[in-house]
């Protein structure tokens, strides 16, 4: 099976943790794409969608599922998005799609968050992927030098600005074998919008795509 084909199969077996009359979290990227398409088939069954992005937004609606404000909500049963990596713990690294503040901020709301994604995403620790940090555009240099001093190599995403105005800084060379504390620090340093790495809001069940089927991780 191709990677592509992976993901379509982890997104259909998304909807398996869709409740019925509620309103869904949903993420962002090419996953989450396939669950979008998906989750058409079970729009009238849903409240509708609470979206992470714009790009995922305009899925939605060409989906006709209704798409919901944020701030009318207070709490979603799941958020369903996918990853960059995962390790054993469910920890992950997000943002490759530079949606990752918004896939916090609907991930917060969210009793569960479940991922999907194709099985060469786990890893036993994170930092191969580069990890993606949204910045404020003033403070990017400072920042970089910043990850620079802890052994980071940090380079700006060329030509991204996000859904927020904000800028993306990819840092490669970071082992982070201790998830909820890089994600604590690095969070707090001025400048920092929000950091890829998602272990406070790690996934509760992870559904691998392989080519024996979907492995699920809890
Ligand atoms: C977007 C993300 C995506 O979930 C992540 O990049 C995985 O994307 P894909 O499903 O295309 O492999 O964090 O900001």
């Amino acid at each position: 099976m191709t990677q592509d084909e992976l993901k379509a199969l982890v997104a259909q077996a998304a909807l398996a943790y869709v409740v019925p009359g509620t309103v869904v979290g949903v993420g962002t990227g090419s996953t989450v794409d396939h669950f979008i398409d998906a989750l058409a088939s079970m729009k009238d069954r849903i409240v509708g969608a609470v979206s992470s992005s714009d790009r995922s937004t305009e899925r939605l609606r060409a989906r006709g599922i209704n798409v919901v404000d944020a701030s009318s909500v207070e709490r979603l049963a799941v958020y369903i998005d996918g990853a960059d990596e995962i390790d054993h713990d469910g920890n992950m690294i997000k943002g490759g799609g530079a949606a990752l503040t918004r896939e916090k901020i609907v991930a917060d709301l969210a009793n569960d968050f479940i991922c999907i994604a194709d099985a060469s995403k786990l890893v036993p620790v994170l930092g191969k992927f580069p990890l993606p940090v949204e910045v404020i555009p003033m403070a990017a240099t400072q920042l970089a030098r910043r990850f620079q001093r802890i052994g980071g190599q940090p380079t700006l995403r060329d030509g991204v600005v996000t859904d927020n105005g904000c800028h993306i800084l990819d840092v490669r060379g970071l082992q982070i074998t201790d998830p909820l504390a890089s994600e604590i620090e690095i969070n707090q340093w001025p400048g920092v919008v929000t950091v890829g790495i998602f272990a406070r809001h790690r996934a509760s069940v992870c559904l691998l795509g392989t080519s024996e089927g979907v492995k699920t991780m809890r």
